[in-house]
This record gives C-alpha cells, structure tokens and sequence, in this order.
C-alpha cells in the first residue's frame, strides 16, 4: 500500500495558503487607525478581544481582527502585529530560530501583505517570496531572510504567530501538496 505523501518541514521554506482576503478592506481599517510616522520600521501589536482589558478602546478594524479571530478558533494566536516598513529600508538578512514548522515548540508566523508591496523582494533563502496584497504565506523565517524595500510607498503586512496544532500542521502539508500540483 502506498504511504500517504508528507512534506518535509525541514527543507519546504514557503507555502502560499488558499486564503483570499480584501486587501482595500484591510487598508482602509490601516487607514483609518491613524497611526504616526517612523523611521525605517514600525510594529503594531493587535490585541484580541480576550486580551483587551475594559479600560482598552474597542477595536476599529473589525475585518483585521476577525480573520485574526478565524485562526484562534483553530488554534492558539499568540502574537498578531501589524509589520511597516519604509521605502528604501532594508532589513538585514538574519533568522528567527523560534519561527519554523521543523523547531520544537515553535510557533508558526503567516504573513498577509496589506499593501505596498512594489518594488519590495522578500528574500527568503536567497529566493524572492512573491507574496502579493490579501495573499496569505506561510515561510519558515528559522530560515535565512531579508528585505530590500526599493518602492516608494511604505509596505504594510499584517502577521499572525500561532501555534502549529495539527490544523495547523494539516492546512501547510494540504496547500503545499496543492502548490505542487498546480505548478
Ligand atoms: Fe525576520
């Protein structure tokens, strides 16, 4: 009998997961957040409704947080940030040891560009990631990573770190074996 096909954690760095989401939507809850200007690179935590204290302002990105939401239904969230960079920053290539499938007691870090992503490579693996807005990836950043941000309008992703329950582990292995049949 044939064994079931499995995808090696250790060697697949990207997978492009099957989820479409409304990326003018997400920009205009970005928008509408008002945040202020930065130098180079800017992180915004967003706070799940469990982890907002009643003192806290309700959250005006309904969109943003329920597909944040939508994955801590399956799983445990345990970081969701909203990641800018500015035109002509570049971020140094580097590794995050904690964010692969392959690292025990990992967590996994989908990323989903919100906007301005031209003229901005990914590198991942000395490889460009071609990440496209309201796309959502999996990449196994325990992996050597950087970004050169050649465009001119500052690149905002939004990142979602959970744990790699077997949903999790289940929906990566089923996209990945998807992306191979369709190239
Ligand atoms: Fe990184």
């Amino acid at each position: 009998m044939a064994q079931p096909k499995q995808m090696d954690p250790h060697v697949v760095d990207r997978v492009k997961l099957p989820f479409e989401y409304d990326a003018d939507l997400m920009r205009a809850e970005y928008d509408a957040m008002g945040l202020h200007p930065y130098m180079f690179y800017s992180t915004i935590m967003l706070k799940l409704p469990h982890e907002r204290k009643p003192e806290d302002q309700p959250s005006s990105s309904p969109y943003i947080m329920s597909l944040i939401e939508g994955f801590n239904l399956r799983t445990h969230v345990t970081l969701a940030r909203i990641l800018r960079l500015e035109p002509g920053a570049e971020v140094r290539e580097h590794c995050d040891p904690m964010l692969g499938l392959d690292v025990p007691n990992s967590v996994v870090r989908l990323t989903i560009p919100i906007f301005g992503g031209e003229g901005v490579t990914f590198y991942l693996n000395d490889k460009p990631v071609p990440m496209a807005a309201g796309e959502c990836w999996y990449l196994k950043l325990s992996d050597q990573h950087r970004i050169m941000h050649g465009g001119t309008e500052e690149r905002v992703n939004l990142t979602i770190d959970m744990k790699p329950t077997q949903w999790v582990r289940d929906l990566i292995q089923d996209s990945y074996f998807e992306m191979q049949n369709a190239s």
